[in-house]
């Protein structure tokens, strides 16, 4: 009898289900009634604490288009996953201790960054370990993309498309604060999908006159309204030569909620146009996943399940030119994918008039 325990970590993302699903399906159609599925109830804290209950099939039914995760998730950060929990055990080791309970072959952990490294402590530990990687943020090293990114794209889109025809209307300048953590996939994809005059990610630290600049262009062009779409994680060039704790002691100073805000408070002192910031937050990461998103995780989902017939562990799948291929987590583990500068998707923008503030 194989065993196999599925467990969702970090924040949620679309297809999140439809990945588990890709897997189950994979493993009922070779083993038929010789395989048990185990589902970890939110995240690395159920395995912890041996909060997990057994699957049946028809719990992987009617799942592919639905949102978020059947087995809940939460935040476990890897930095505290070698301090001892608050009643003085440590952590790791009753992690072990759950997946000898039930007699796991397999653990298959869909998460971010943080996830994944530990994953990847697990498997160095000794566990059979498989990583799907799950993120609206598309930032995990080692794929070219993560499931949840396009789905959280289309939204982010559909919010700049909205402010168009408001942001028109009335000739003011908006700003559309876009998910992304420390990475600025979702905000330029969703800032050239929905035709953003100005895009801001954290890779690119912009310059405040850059910025004000591109806006009086367009205002002498005889437009009256711009939209902005600006990435959470963006940082202008002043605070990116600032030192970490430097950065960390003016944030804490800072009236504003965050970059938008600041940038918004630039923008109608120097210019004097009304500005309006509009956070779509965590819609992002919510509702049904894309078709994009449903295709790719049942992908990863299948690959997955074929590792675990061949008895091989210790990888993440990945999508590489098409291809879903196993990737070693020890190679991956702790590395961040961030837009890449020099890529060409950044002169494309550029060619087409679009300021990213530099
Ligand atoms: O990693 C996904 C993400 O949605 C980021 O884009 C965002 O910065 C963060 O999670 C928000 O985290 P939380 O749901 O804990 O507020």
């Amino acid at each position: 009898m194989k065993k196999v325990a599925f467990l969702t970590s970090g924040g949620d993302c679309q297809a999140l289900n439809a990945a588990m699903r890709g897997v189950a399906k994979t493993l009922y159609h070779h083993y038929g009634k010789d395989v048990e599925i185990y589902g970890i109830l939110d995240g690395y804290k159920g395995l912890m604490y041996g909060d997990y209950k057994k699957m049946k099939p028809k719990d992987f039914s009617g799942i592919l288009t639905v949102g978020g995760t059947i087995l809940g998730t939460s935040r476990q950060p890897f930095k505290y996953m070698r301090d001892p929990d608050e009643n003085g055990n440590d952590k790791v080791k009753l992690m072990k201790e759950t997946y000898k309970k039930i007699g796991l072959d397999c653990l298959v952990v869909l998460g971010g960054n943080g996830s994944q490294k530990t994953a990847n402590l697990l498997s160095e530990e000794g566990l059979n370990v498989l990583h799907l990687p799950k993120t609206i943020d598309n930032d995990i090293y080692g794929t070219d993309m993560t499931f949840g990114f396009y789905s959280a794209v289309n939204i982010a889109t559909s919010a700049i498309d909205c402010i168009h025809t408001t942001a028109a209307s009335h000739g003011r300048v908006f700003i559309v604060e876009v998910m992304g953590h420390k990475v600025g996939w979702i905000t330029l994809y969703a800032g050239m999908a929905g035709g953003a005059d100005i895009i801001l990610i954290p890779e690119l630290p912009y310059d405040t006159d850059k910025v004000i600049k591109a806006l009086e262009k367009r205002n002498k062009e005889g437009k009256d309204f711009s939209i902005l779409a600006v990435a959470e994680g963006a940082i202008s060039k002043e605070d990116a030569a600032l030192s970490k704790k430097e950065r960390k002691a003016k944030k804490a100073a800072s009236p504003y909620p965050s970059a938008s805000y600041e940038i918004g408070a630039l923008i109608e002192k120097k210019l004097g146009q009304e500005v309006r910031i509009t956070v779509p937050g965590h819609t992002q990461r919510g509702g049904s996943p894309c078709p994009y998103d449903r295709v790719l995780s049942s992908r990863l989902g299948a690959a997955a399940g074929k590792l675990i017939i061949k008895d091989q562990y210790g990888y993440m799948l990945a999508l590489k030119n098409d291809d879903i291929v196993p990737v070693a987590l020890s190679e991956v583990a702790g590395n961040l994918k961030m837009v890449d500068i020099n890529s060409s998707i950044i002169k494309e923008a550029q060619n087409m008039g679009i300021s990213l503030g530099i």
